[in-house]
């Protein structure tokens, strides 16, 4: 069964780095708020003036009734997704006991796994949705992300944490026993790593992969859980992306990447498309501005003439229906202004 867009409950925005996500995430939020749903915005670095427009003036990760000043009756809350603890919270979520948890967060060879395995900002998004899906006080979640250089990480990486703590060696290692395989260490392979590692390093290793024991399942359970909610027919994915031949080819792999994963684009969002500018025609002006007029307009006609073209493409060939948003020349951080995108995103629903 097909949910009409007005009637999905999760709204995913995403796409490339500074398109306008985190704005028009908030843009959907104030619209659905003040239609009467009970709002909620996932938001990801709001830059200051859109913060303050939420009520989000410092620094918090706690959930925040937004007051909008003109729609006292809209219910919208804010909460502001941190990245930088996600994995912490994970752990903190799996582990059996709080010195488990103690042991795994201190343990030096941790923090340089968390590192490498990145998108602790996806991670937390993804963790932020499956949280507040099961909540009933909210009707419409928006979920702003962080900006992925493909976006497609950001659905990878719970799978990616899942897939790094079912991975062979380190099953291997548990099952051999863990950190007694290296205090024991006589066997020659052992000696000859501690000789490059250095005995400290392994013995970290060691006493981390025995305390992760137990905590794997629970890793893949999340994993399943978070592709169901991402799969399911309340919610949709919106793309934000530019008109132009780099993004258009970007987002056929990313279309494709999703379809992979049995997830559709719902919506597709062209924002700042430059407006058609006419010539101006004024002969009261001095030769050399006019010329440097001309000049100017003719960029103008040719970057609008291409992102026409690209439109049409990405129409085309992702078959999604499609909003088109236009630069604006004043603040986009402003109630009605914001409202006013929401609307457009929504249509005449
Ligand atoms: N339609 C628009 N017209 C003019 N400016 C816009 C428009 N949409 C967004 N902006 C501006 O573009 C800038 C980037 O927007 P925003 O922070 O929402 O992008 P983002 O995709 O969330 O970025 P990031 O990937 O860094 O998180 C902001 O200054 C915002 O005010
Ligand atoms: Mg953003």
């Amino acid at each position: 069964m097909t949910v009409p867009f007005s009637e999905k409950r999760i709204y995913l925005i995403g796409g490339p780095g500074g398109v306008g996500k985190t704005t028009l995430a908030a843009s959907l939020a104030i619209r659905f708020s003040v239609q009467g749903y009970r709002t909620l915005v996932l938001t990801v670095d709001p830059a200051k003036r859109l913060a303050q427009t939420l009520g989000l003036t410092s620094f918090s990760t706690e959930l925040r009734k937004v007051t909008l000043t003109d729609h006292p009756q809209a219910e919208l809350h804010a909460y502001m997704l941190d990245g930088e603890h996600a994995f912490d919270r994970i752990i903190a979520r799996f582990a059996k006991n709080e010195q488990q948890k103690q042991k795994i967060l201190e343990n030096r060879f941790y923090r340089t796994i968390v590192e490498s395995l990145g998108g602790s900002h996806e991670y937390a998004a993804m963790e932020q949705i499956l949280a507040f899906a099961s909540d009933p006080q909210f009707d419409k979640i928006i979920v702003d992300t962080p900006p992925t250089q493909n976006a497609i990480d950001l659905f990878k990486a719970p799978q990616r944490l899942a897939d790094f703590m079912d991975a062979p060696v380190i099953s291997w290692f548990q099952k051999k026993g863990g950190f007694q395989l290296f205090q024991k260490g006589t066997q020659l392979a052992m000696k000859a790593l501690q000789n490059i590692l250095g005995s400290e390093f392994l013995e970290q290793l060691a006493l981390f992969l025995t305390d992760l024991q137990g905590m794997q399942s629970g890793f893949r359970e999340r994993h399943l859980a978070v592709m169901e909610v991402l799969r399911g027919n309340t919610t949709a994915f919106i793309l934000v992306t530019q008109a132009s031949e780099a993004r258009f080819l970007e987002s056929l792999e990313f279309q494709k990447a999703l379809n992979q994963e049995n997830i559709q684009i719902s919506q597709l969002i062209l924002n700042r498309l430059e407006r058609y500018w006419p010539p101006l025609t004024s002969t009261q002006l001095p030769e050399a501005q006019r010329t440097w007029l001309h000049g100017l307009h003719e960029y103008f006609e040719e970057l609008h003439a291409l992102q026409e073209k690209w439109a049409k493409a990405f129409e085309a060939e992702l078959g999604v229906p499609t909003v088109y948003i236009q630069r604006l020349s004043h603040p986009t951080t402003e109630l009605h202004t914001l409202l006013d995108l929401g609307n457009q995103i929504t249509g005449s629903l």
